[in-house]
């Protein structure tokens, strides 16, 4: 017997819910990381115009999918173009499997920086302490890793396993007026602080000569990760829209929270290390280092209140990730529900289970450990966790995004995606022959060339 299928309760819930999707690891680590490998300013504004022009087309395009078929991706995109769209359905699937995997061991840092900032809270934070070497010991001691993963892991599992409204929605109505509370306190603290305006100037003035053919892609490539595209994520959430509630509207404002979100997390990050002296150039070195090396000692040296906001900013941290772990395994698990006739509660623990085995993969990555280790199937990417991380932003997340902007612009009607767009709940200021133009013609040019960069280039973008 089929139960019929769930809903979020309101359009508030389904905006909050993708919201928290999209707003993860992606703005608070990635997004500041390649703002400032790539100097800033023209950087920032062609990754607004990549949002705009690719990633909020093919939001709605994911959506509309969803919502037409009420089905999950697989079933959604059989229903919506023909059969054979399955397998891009299953690529998402795939996709969605192994971004968790990895993803869930990164969140777990967040825990092990949490529960040391609040021993410096309490204690003080020691002189002359390296956060260098903590950061290495702690991602090379296999035994912790695993412990924060299987932590991490099981949360996402508790809260998939309430499903669409007791579960998924219950939690991002609650996390995320918290987690724009604590980036509010962040911001007002950082803005006080002496590398304040040079940041500001760094993030928002472009200098267009800096700017390289290859950051384009980059911000391309950066702008379907961090809104949760290419991989069905979004067209599952589409899945339990109600008929009476707005795709366009949701669309736009999840958007714009995304983009906010990941400005802001900058504009905070910045000013702490803009602030002290040669912290630009250690910071340079790796994509950790900003999050897990130098602003954990920040915290407790330079921020005003830093003490009590260093903790904070790593629940912060550790919500934002959980909000997109959970849309991770809502695409896995609402595969198995919908296709394979598996009772939500079953699903949720056996893909949990599943994924968990390739996440130990990833948590020893970095232990040293015989295989795991040294694994490369791509040049100079070690370990399952790296691996996992190059084929997702390269290569699964471009082609999956490609498909669905061919899906939605040419295989399907222009009626059947009329209907969905332009049913009375779109606002005014909608106009479908716009959507249209940029789901047909830009955004897969603009797709397209992240694919033929990594497909006969050998682009690296992760
Ligand atoms: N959008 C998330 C982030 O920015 C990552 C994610 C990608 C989540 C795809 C779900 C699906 O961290």
């Amino acid at each position: 017997m089929h139960e019929p299928r769930a809903h979020w309760s309101s359009n508030i819930g389904l905006v909050l819910a993708a919201t928290g999707s999209a707003i993860g690891l992606g703005n608070l680590w990635k997004f500041p990381f390649i703002t400032f490998e790539n100097d800033g300013g023209a950087f920032v504004l062609v990754y607004l115009m990549c949002i705009a022009a690719v990633g909020l087309p093919i939001m709605m395009a994911e959506l509309l999918i969803g919502r037409k078929t009420q089905k999950s991706v697989v079933g959604a995109l059989k229903e919506a173009i023909g059969p054979g769209w399955g397998i891009v359905g299953l690529w998402g699937v795939l996709c969605g499997f192994i971004l968790l995997s990895y993803y869930t061991v990164i969140a777990g840092w967040s825990l092990f920086y949490f529960a040391r900032t609040v021993q410096w809270t309490l204690g003080g934070f020691p002189a002359g302490f390296s956060t260098g070497d903590l950061f290495d010991s702690q991602v090379s001691n296999a035994g912790l890793q695993l412990t924060l993963s299987l932590a991490f892991s099981a949360a996402t599992v508790g809260v998939v396993y309430f499903g669409v409204q007791k579960g998924i929605e219950r939690v991002a109505r609650l996390f995320l007026p918290l987690l724009f509370g604590i980036l509010v306190l962040m911001l007002v603290s950082a803005l006080r602080m002496d590398g304040a305006g040079e940041a500001l100037s760094f993030i928002f003035r472009p200098n267009f000569a800096e700017l390289e053919p290859a950051s384009v892609l980059e911000a391309l490539g950066h702008s379907f990760f961090t809104l949760s595209l290419g991989m069905g994520a979004m067209v599952t959430y589409g899945s339990y829209i109600d008929r009476s509630q707005s795709i366009v509207k949701a669309s736009a404002m999840i958007v714009v929270l995304d983009t906010l979100i990941a400005l802001t997390a900058t504009v905070i990050m910045f000013s702490v290390i803009f602030s002290v002296a040669g912290m630009r150039e250690q910071v340079g070195a790796s994509t950790v280092g900003m999050l897990f090396i130098s602003l954990p000692e920040l915290f407790f040296t330079e921020v005003p209140f830093g003490s009590v906001l260093g903790p904070l900013f790593y629940v912060l941290v550790a919500l934002a990730a959980l909000t997109s772990t959970i849309s991770l395994l809502e695409v896995v698990a609402s595969y198995v529900i919908d296709e394979h006739d598996i009772d939500r509660h079953k699903a949720t623990i056996l893909c949990g289970g599943a994924v968990f085995v390739f996440t130990i993969f990833a948590a020893i990555s970095f232990s040293g450990a015989p295989f795991f280790s040294t694994l490369a199937i791509f040049d100079g990417k070690t370990g399952w966790f790296e691996t996992a991380d190059h084929f997702v932003s390269n290569w699964m997340l471009p082609t999956g995004g490609l498909a669905i902007t061919l899906a939605a612009g040419w295989f399907m009607t222009r009626e059947q995606t009329t209907a969905e767009l332009v049913d009375g709940t779109e606002p005014a200021w909608f106009r479908y022959g716009v959507w249209r133009l940029f789901i047909r013609y830009v955004a897969p040019a603009a797709v397209g060339a992240i694919v033929v960069a990594v497909l006969f280039f050998g682009r690296d973008f992760s």
